[in-house]
C-alpha cells in the first residue's frame, strides 16, 4: 500500500499513533524503510549527520502543506521551520540563533521564576482549598497553561493569562485540535486545498488562528515593551523600529507558541508522569534537590546550579528519548535540481524523500540498551560494557542547521520546572487513574498533544536543614532546629555537628592568623567571628580598621598580608617554543579561577581551560585575541612592606597543643571537649624564608596504592618527573637550592585492605616486589631517590600518630562509608587464617574483605576505597601535603597550586559535594583537627560525598576547604558531561572511552591530550637502555598478556599471533628495532600521553618546559 500511495498515513495520521507505526515498522523491516511511494525512513545513527546535519539536505515537501489554515489568516511567506531552501533559512536562522544567545536567556530567567512561581502558588491553592489537603488537579493542563503563559512572556511580551483565567477561553484546546490539519496535509502536500476545505478540520483551526493572530496584531501595535522574541528577531535582522515588521511577527508567532510551549509542556508532564509510575525515582530527584538547595523558609532554587545535577538532567534526557516531543516526521529531501543525494552506498533521487523518527530510533537497542523501552535514567551516568547509551542516536532536538533554536530556553525550563514542582510538591497517581490511559492518549501530530494527567498533590515536607545557624549545638546535646513549611511526619537528620560554635569561630581564627585564607570572599552566615580577623594571607586593605574595633557580624577579614602583584607569564628568548617554568613562589588566586571555572555557575570547561592556559604563559601568545586578557591574570608574587599591626586579642593556647580527648562517647551523649589549638603559623612570603621550602607547608604529594603495581600509578609518576619543578636537567654539580622540589610519596598498602598491621617482613617484600615488577621498578633508580619514595602503609602505626585519633580509633569500625559500615570478622584462628588464605588465592573478586587491588573497574574493590579515603585525610593531616587519586595525570608544573595555603579538594562540575580524588591540608592544622574529629565521632567516615561535605557545610566551614572544579584536573573527559557539549573543549570527544581508544578523526587534533592506562601497541615501560630489565620484564608480561585469549583485544590492531611473534622475537633478538609499520597509526590520546613522557626519560625529547633531563 505504502508504495502506492501516502493516503494511508493520512488515515495513520488522523488516529495520531504514527510513532507507534514506525516503531513497529523498524522493528520488522530493519533500519531503512520505505514509507511511502517516494519516501524513507531511516534509524541509522551513523546516517543522521549526512540527513539531517551540516552537510545533509534541506527540509523536505511536508513543509510546503504544513499550514494551520491554508490560504488564510496565517500569510504565505513561511516560518523559520517551513524555509526549505537552505541558504534563506541559514540568513534567517542567524537572527533566531542570537534571539536565544545566553545573554538573552538571562534576560528570560526573570520571567521563568515569576512564572513558575505562579505555577507553584496555582497549586498549593488547590491543596488549601482541599479539605483534606490533597490537591486535585490535572497537573498536565496546569502545566501546559504554564507553558503558554511563558512562551506569552518570551515571544509577545505579553501575559496571555492563562493560568489565571484556568484558560478559560480554551486555547489550549483549540491548539490541540488546530495541528490536526497540518499533520494530515503534510502527508499529501498535494491535497492540502481538498483538506483545507474540509469544514471539520478548517473550523478546528480556525480558533487558534484567531487567537495567534490577535497575538501577533497586540505585538505589533506595540511602541515599547520588553525584550521579547520580536524584538530580538527585528534588532538581529537590523530593523530600527520600534515595532517588528507585520510579516515576521505573523510568520513566525504560531512557531514561537506551537514549538515554544506545546513542547516543554509535553516532556515535563511525561517527566511527572514517569516519576509516579517509579516513585523511586521521585524520592531520588528530591534528595538530590534538597541536597542542593537545602530546604529552609529562604530556599530558593537557583537556576545556575540545576545544569549540575546528575539526576535531574538523566531524568530529563530519559524522558526525551522516550517520548521526543516531535516523535516521527523530521523529513528531508535532496534540493531541487541536485540530482539526488547518496547516504553511504544508498542513493536517494530527487524527488524522494528521507525521514528520521527520533521515537524509533530512541527505542533501538543497538543505541540504548539493556531496555531501550524502559525508563531508566542511570543509562545516561553509568558507565560500563554492559550499557550502551549512544547519544549519536539521541535526537529529541533534531541535529544539523535546522535543529532545534530553542535548545537552550527549552533546557533552562525543563530543569527549572521540574525542580519547583518535585522539590515542593509530593505526587502520586489519583485512587481510580488508571496508569496505562496516559499513553493511550498521546497523539503524532508532529508535535505530540497529550491528555489530562490527574495525580493527587501534596505540599512537601523536605529533608534536613543545612544552614550554619539552624543547628546551634547547645550544652546539652544538639538543638534540632528545622524550619519547616508543614510539620507532618517529618524527623530531620541530625546535624554532624560535634564542635560548639565557639570553637568553630576560634577554627576560623586560627587559619585566617595562619595565612591559610587567602581569599576575600566572606564568612558563610553564622560563622562570622565578633572582631575583625587580620588575614596575612591577602593584601593590606587600603584603609585599615583597627582589629580591636568591635563590630558584629564582620563578614569578611582585614588584610595584613604584602601586596600582590600579578605577573605576565612570556617565554624566555632562548625558550620562546616552551612555555615558561612558574616563578618559585607564585601563587595562583584561586578565587580568580574560581570566577571563571566553578561550574556551579554554568561555565564552560573550555573557557576556563583557557584562562588557565593564558594566565600561566601555557599557549605561548599563540592565540589571537583583541580583548585585554589582563583580566585574566591569576597568578601573583607577593612584594612590598609588611604593615605592623596591634596583635590582635586571641585566646592564650591552654597547655600543649591537641585535643583532650574524652573516652569512647558516643556522639549524642555530649559536644567535643573544648578544643585546644597551637598557637597559629607563622606567614611568610617566599622571599622572607630562609630555605626554598616552607618546612610549614611541605611539598609532597601522597598516593595511596594497593596490590600489584600496574601502568596506573607508573604514568602518574612520568608525568610527575615529565612536569614539575624537579631539577632532573640539572647535572649534579649545580645546585638545587633555589628549587623547592617537590617529594612523591607512594603509600603501598599490602595484604587485604582489614589488615590494621602488615605482616612482618612486608617491607622486604614490598620493595622485592616493586623492584621485580616492571612498572614500578624504573622508579627505584637512583637517580629518583630524593624525589620518589615508596612507604609501606601501616594502619595501626598512622592512627596511633594522629593525636586527634590514637586514643579512640581502635573502638570504631575502620570501614564505614557514608554510614555504612562494613563489619570486620573478629579475630580469627590459624585455621581461618589457611582458609582465608586459600580464598585469597582464588582471588575471589567479590570477597570484600580480602581483596587486593583492584584489576578493573569491574572488580571495584571497595574496602580498599574506604581505606583510602581515610588514609588521605590521615596522610595530609599529618604530613602536610596534596593527596592524589593514583590515576591522576600532571599536566603542568604545580608550583602555583603550592603558593596557594589553603586547604582545598576536587569536585565534580556537575555535583556540589566534595570528591576527594585530589586533597591538601596543612599539616597539624585546626581544619585538619576538626575533620579528623568530627569524622571520629561519626564512626571514622571520610566519605567524601556524603561525610565529608555534611561536616564542612554544618559547620560552616567549606569556605576553608575550596571545593576546586574538576576541570583544573581532569579537563578533557569532562566533554562527555550534559551542557558541556554546547562548547566541548578540544578535541570534542563524546564518550568517555574515546580517550583510550580514540576515534582516528580526533586523534590528529594535538590541543588536547587523554590518557590510556597503557600503550596498546608499546605495553611495557620504553625507557631505554637505562631501565632495560624493566623493559624486559614488561615485554614478559605482554607476551603473556597476547597469550591470554581474554587480552587478545589490547591487540585487535594487530592479530594476536603476529603479536607474539613479534614480542618473541624481540625477547630472543634482544637488539633488534621494531619495525614502524608494526605500531599503530593513529594513535589515542592515552598512548601520546604515556610515549611523550617516556621520550623525556629516555633522554629523546625536552620536557614540557623544555628542560632535557640530565643523565
Ligand atoms: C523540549 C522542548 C523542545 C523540543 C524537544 C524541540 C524539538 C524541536 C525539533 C525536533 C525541531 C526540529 C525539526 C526538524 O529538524 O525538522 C525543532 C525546531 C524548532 N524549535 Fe524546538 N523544541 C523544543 C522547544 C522549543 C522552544 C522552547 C522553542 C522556542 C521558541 C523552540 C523553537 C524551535 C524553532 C524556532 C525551530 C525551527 C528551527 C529551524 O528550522 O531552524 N523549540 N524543535
Amino acid at each position: 500500500m505504502c508504495k502506492v500511495s501516502k493516503l494511508w498515513f493520512v488515515w495513520l495520521g488522523y488516529q495520531g499513533k504514527l510513532h507507534l507505526y514506525f516503531d513497529g515498522l523498524h522493528k520488522k523491516y530493519g533500519p531503512i524503510v520505505r514509507i511511502g511511494p517516494n519516501e524513507l525512513s531511516v534509524v541509522e545513527a551513523t546516517l543522521i549527520p549526512q540527513i539531517l546535519g551540516q552537510q545533509g539536505m534541506p527540509k523536505g515537501p511536508m513543509w510546503d502543506a504544513r499550514s494551520f489554515v491554508p490560504g488564510r489568516n496565517m500569510p504565505s511567506t513561511p516560518s523559520l521551520i517551513g524555509i526549505r531552501d537552505v541558504n534563506v533559512h541559514a540568513k534567517f536562522r542567524k537572527s533566531w540563533n542570537r534571539a536565544f544567545a545566553p545573554a538573552v536567556l538571562k534576560e528570560h530567567e526573570e520571567s521563568l521564576v515569576t512564572r513558575g512561581t505562579e505555577l507553584v502558588e496555582l497549586l498549593k491553592g488547590k491543596i488549601l482549598d482541599s479539605p483534606d489537603g490533597v490537591g486535585h488537579a490535572d497537573i498536565s493542563r496546569c502545566i501546559s497553561q504554564w507553558s503558554f503563559d511563558f512562551m506569552g512572556d518570551v515571544a509577545f511580551g505579553e501575559d496571555f493569562g492563562l493560568m489565571r483565567t484556568n484558560d478559560k477561553d480554551e486555547h489550549i484546546h483549540s491548539l490541540d485540535e488546530a495541528q490536526l490539519l497540518p499533520a494530515l496535509s503534510q502527508m499529501v502536500p498535494w491535497a492540502k486545498f481538498f483538506l483545507g476545505s474540509i469544514p471539520s478540520l478548517t473550523n478546528r483551526a480556525k480558533d487558534f488562528g484567531k487567537f495567534a493572530s490577535q497575538q501577533a496584531q497586540k505585538r505589533i501595535a506595540k511602541t515599547t515593551g520588553k525584550k521579547d522574541l520580536f524584538y530580538h528577531l527585528a534588532t538581529n535582522m537590523d530593523i530600527n523600529d520600534d515595532q517588528p515588521p507585520l510579516p515576521l511577527v505573523m510568520s513566525n508567532s504560531v512557531l514561537a507558541i506551537v514549538a515554544g510551549s506545546h513542547t516543554t509542556s509535553h516532556v515535563i508532564s511525561n517527566i511527572i508522569y514517569y516519576l509516579l509510575r517509579q516513585p523511586e525515582y521521585l524520592r531520588r530527584l528530591q534528595k538530590e534537590l534538597d541536597i542542593t538547595f537545602p530546604p529552609s523558609e529562604q530556599a530558593v532554587i537557583q537556576i545556575d546550579k540545576l545544569a549540575n545535577l546528575e539526576l535531574l538532567d538523566a531524568i530529563i534526557n530519559e524522558v526525551l528519548r522516550l517520548q521526543p516531543p516531535v516523535p516521527t516526521y523530521l523529513q528531508r529531501a535532496p534540493p531541487i535540481n541536485s540530482g539526488g543525494r547518496l547516504l553511504n552506498d544508498l542513493f536517494i533521487p530527487e524527488g524522494t524523500s528521507v525521514v528520521v523518527p527520533p521515537h524509533a530510533i530512541h527505542r533501538d537497542k543497538r543505541y540504548f540498551s539493556p531496555s531501550p523501552d524502559q525508563f531508566w535514567p542511570e543509562r545516561w551516568y553509568l558507565h560500563n560494557e554492559t550499557i550502551v547509551t549512544d547519544r549519536s542516536a539521541f535526537i529529541p532536538f533534531s541535529y544539523g542547521p535546522a535543529n532545534c533554536v530553542g535548545r537552550p530556553l527549552a533546557l533552562l525550563e525543563l530543569r527549572y520546572i521540574t525542580a519547583i514542582l518535585i522539590y515542593n510538591f509530593d505526587f502520586s497517581f489519583e485512587e481510580g487513574y488508571d496508569p496505562d490511559q496516559w499513553d493511550k492518549d498521546l497523539f503524532d501530530r508532529y508535535v505530540v498533544i497529550k491528555g489530562g494527567l490527574p495525580p493527587g498533590s501534596r505540599l512537601r515536607e523536605k529533608g534536613r536543614s543545612n544552614s550554619f545557624s539552624d543547628y546551634l549545638p547547645t550544652s546539652n546535646g544538639l538543638h534540632e532546629k528545622h524550619t519547616l513549611r508543614s510539620s507532618l511526619h517529618f524527623k530531620p537528620k541530625p546535624t554532624t555537628l560535634v564542635f560548639s560554635q565557639e570553637d568553630l569561630k576560634r577554627i576560623w581564627e586560627w587559619e585566617v592568623a595562619s595565612g591559610h585564607y587567602q581569599s576575600r570572599r566572606p564568612f558563610p552566615n553564622g560563622s562570622s567571628p565578633d572582631i575583625p580577623l587580620l588575614n596575612p594571607g591577602i593584601p593590606q586593605d587600603p584603609i585599615i580598621t583597627t582589629p580591636h574595633a568591635s563590630r558584629k557580624q564582620v563578614r569578611s577579614t582585614v588584610g595584613s598580608g604584602l601586596r600582590r602583584t600579578y605577573v605576565d607569564m612570556q617565554s624566555l628568548p632562548h625558550n620562546i617554543g616552551y612555555p615558561p617554568r612558574p616563578v618559585p613562589g607564585s601563587i595562583a588566586d584561586l578565587d580568580i579561577v574560581m570566577e571563571q571555572c566553578d561550574f556551579g555557575n554554568n561555565k564552560y570547561v573550555r573557557d576556563c581551560l583557557e584562562v588557565l592556559r593564558i594566565g600561566a604563559g601555557l599557549d605561548r601568545g599563540r592565540r589571537i585575541r583583541r580583548g585585554n586578557l589582563d583580566i585574566w591574570k591569576y597568578i601573583y608574587v607577593e612584594e612590598g612592606q609588611r604593615l605592623t599591626l596591634p596583635t590582635p586579642p586571641k585566646t592564650p593556647p591552654k597547655t600543649i597543643s591537641g585535643i583532650t580527648p574524652k573516652p569512647s562517647t558516643s556522639l549524642e551523649e555530649s559536644l567535643e571537649p573544648p578544643l585546644h589549638l597551637p598557637p597559629p603559623r607563622s606567614y611568610w612570603t617566599s622571599s622572607e624564608l630562609a630555605t626554598a621550602c616552607d618546612p610549614d607547608h611541605p611539598r609532597i604529594f601522597h598516593i595511596f596504592w594497593g596490590g600489584p603495581f600496574t601502568s596506573h600509578p607508573y604514568a602518574t609518576i612520568l608525568s610527575f618527573l615529565f612536569t614539575q619543578n624537579l631539577g632532573l636537567h640539572l647535572s649534579p654539580n649545580e645546585t638545587t637550592a633555589s628549587i623547592c622540589r617537590p617529594q612523591f610519596w607512594v603509600w603501598i598498602q599490602t595484604g587485604p585492605a582489614r589488615e590494621a598491621n602488615p605482616k612482618p617482613g612486608a617491607l622486604k617484600e614490598m620493595y622485592d616486589s616493586l623492584s621485580s615488577n616492571p612498572w614500578s621498578a624504573p622508579f627505584l633508580h637512583p637517580r629518583f631517590k630524593d624525589i620518589i619514595k615508596f612507604k609501606l602503609w601501616n594502619t595501626t602505626e598512622q592512627l596511633d600518630n594522629i593525636r586527634e585519633l590514637k586514643d579512640e580509633w581502635r573502638s570504631t569500625n575502620l570501614f564505614n562509608s557514608g554510614g555504612h559500615v562494613y563489619e570486620i570478622p573478629p579475630d580469627i584462628d590459624e585455621k581461618k587464617t589457611q582458609f582465608m588464605n586459600i580464598l585469597k588465592s582464588r582471588r575471589d573478586e567479590d570477597d570484600l574483605m580480602n581483596r587486593i587491588g583492584s584489576t578493573s573497574s569491574s572488580t571495584y574493590d571497595r574496602m580498599r576505597t574506604i581505606l583510602s579515603d581515610l588514609a588521605r585525610f590521615v596522610l595530609c593531616h599529618r604530613y602536610g601535603g596534596i593527596y592524589l587519586d593514583a590515576d591522576t595525570i600532571f599536566l603542568r608544573d604545580w608550583e602555583e597550586l603550592w603558593g596557594w595555603k589553603g586547604a582545598f579538594a576536587y569536585r565534580w562540575s556537575r555535583l556540589p559535594q566534595y570528591n576527594t580524588a585530589v586533597l591538601k591540608l596543612n599539616k597539624g592544622s585546626a581544619l585538619g583537627t576538626f575533620l579528623t574529629r568530627t569524622a571520629l565521632r561519626h564512626g571514622l567516615d571520610f566519605h567524601p560525598m556524603t561525610a565529608i561535605t555534611a561536616y564542612a557545610e554544618d559547620a560552616g566551614l567549606d569556605n576553608l576547604l575550596l571545593r576546586l572544579p574538576d576541570a583544573l584536573f581532569d579537563s578533557p573527559w569532562l566533554n562527555t558531561e550534559g551542557f558541556q557539549k554546547d562548547r566541548p573543549p578540544s578535541p570534542p570527544l563524546t564518550e568517555f572511552v574515546h580517550f583510550f581508544e580514540t576515534p582516528s578523526a580526533a586523534s590528529s587534533d594535538a590541543q588536547s591530550a587523554g590518557w590510556k592506562p597503557w600503550d596498546p601497541a608499546r605495553n611495557w615501560p620504553d625507557l631505554g637502555s637505562r631501565f632495560a630489565e624493566a623493559e624486559r620484564l614488561g615485554r614478559l608480561q605482554a607476551v603473556d598478556a597476547a597469550r591470554s585469549s581474554q587480552q587478545a583485544e589490547s591487540f585487535s590492531f594487530i592479530t594476536k599471533a603476529k603479536a607474539r611473534r613479534a614480542l618473541s622475537k624481540i625477547i630472543i633478538e634482544g637488539e633488534e628495532e621494531e619495525s614502524v609499520e608494526d605500531d599503530k597509526r593513529d594513535l589515542d590520546w592515552a598512548t601520546i600521553l604515556k610515549r611523550t613522557f617516556e621520550s623525556y626519560i629516555r633522554g629523546d625529547s625536552p620536557n614540557m618546559y623544555g628542560e632535557w633531563i640530565y643523565w
